[in-house]
């Protein structure tokens, strides 16, 4: 296990979209540094098997199959996590879909609403679930959104409406919660090296971001100023900053972790 320090001390977390790219990171990386972590996902035997892989490296970490855009399973994940660790003080709402690269003249209705009901109001309705044992601890939230919360790609509409909407609801949601002692972020990830990505690369027509990205992974990089992709954990650390008391006088804001891609507009 490697010692990132100890942000934490036992702080129980609960992470969306934990079994598998940057939640799985963001697991890892806060139960390494003293968090007690559930993970929520969708899928029950990914999300069992990737508590396992961290309990098997000695990780407080548990497992909690629930669907974000239901309210009763969302509520009976953190009553589950509150019976496991005995409070909440984080929330990570990183559960989301991508979009298949489409105009928007073209995307089909469903898959519009689709993504609007996860990325959206699955964030909405995780957060809502979470929040009165938040201002129990006076803990703190981060959202997942991306750079396409603060501009346009080609054939996105869909999904990068719905990350834009997510950034603002946490604008919202921090002002409300501001007397609280609850604080609230989103995080604004580019590239990142996860399944979600190479499935895009693989799958998608020329338009996925832009057109002379189709192709490997690889052709990313010339369009970001650092010359890299971002690794999963380069969201994990970021997150992890913006839940510890290190971020303590900050709220409401959008942190870009996209090796400078939005300086460029
Ligand atoms: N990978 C990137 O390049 C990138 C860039 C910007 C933003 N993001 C955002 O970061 C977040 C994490 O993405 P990732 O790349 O790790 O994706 P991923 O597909 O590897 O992981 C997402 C996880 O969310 C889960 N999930 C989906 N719908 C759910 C639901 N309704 N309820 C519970 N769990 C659900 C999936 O099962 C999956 O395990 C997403 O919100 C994504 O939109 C990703």
């Amino acid at each position: 296990m490697t010692d990132k320090g100890s942000k934490f001390a036992g702080e129980p977390v609960l992470i969306t979209g934990g079994a598998g790219g940057m939640g799985e990171a963001m697991a890892r990386r806060l139960a390494t540094s003293g968090a007690r972590v559930a993970i929520v996902d969708l899928k029950p035997d990914a999300v069992m098997d990737a508590a396992a892989r961290m309990q098997d490296d000695g990780l407080d970490v548990i497992g909690v199959p629930a669907d974000t855009t239901d309210e009763d399973a969302m509520a009976a994940a953190v009553a589950e996590t509150v019976r496991n660790f005995g409070s909440l003080y984080g929330l990570i709402t990183a559960a989301g879909i991508r979009q298949t690269a489409a105009r928007f003249t073209d995307i089909e209705l469903t898959l519009w609403r689709t993504i609007m009901e996860v990325n959206l109001t699955g964030t909405f309705v995780a957060i809502r679930a979470a929040t009165p044992e938040l201002v129990a601890t006076k803990g703190a939230i981060v959202t997942v959104a991306s750079v396409t919360a603060a501009a346009a790609r080609m054939n996105q509409s869909a999904y990068a409406t719905s990350k834009a909407a997510v950034l603002h609801l946490t604008k919202q949601v921090a002002l409300e919660l501001a007397g609280s002692g609850v604080r609230a972020n989103c995080l604004c990830p580019g590239v990142t090296s996860t399944a979600m990505i190479e499935q895009a690369v693989r799958t998608d027509g020329p338009g996925v971001l832009d057109a002379k990205l189709k192709g490997s992974l690889e052709q990313f990089r010339p369009g970001i100023p650092l010359g890299r992709l971002a690794e999963p954990d380069d969201q994990a650390a970021a997150a992890e900053y913006l839940l510890s008391k290190d971020s303590a006088f900050i709220t409401g804001i959008g942190l870009y972790v996209d090796g400078g891609v939005s300086m460029l507009g």
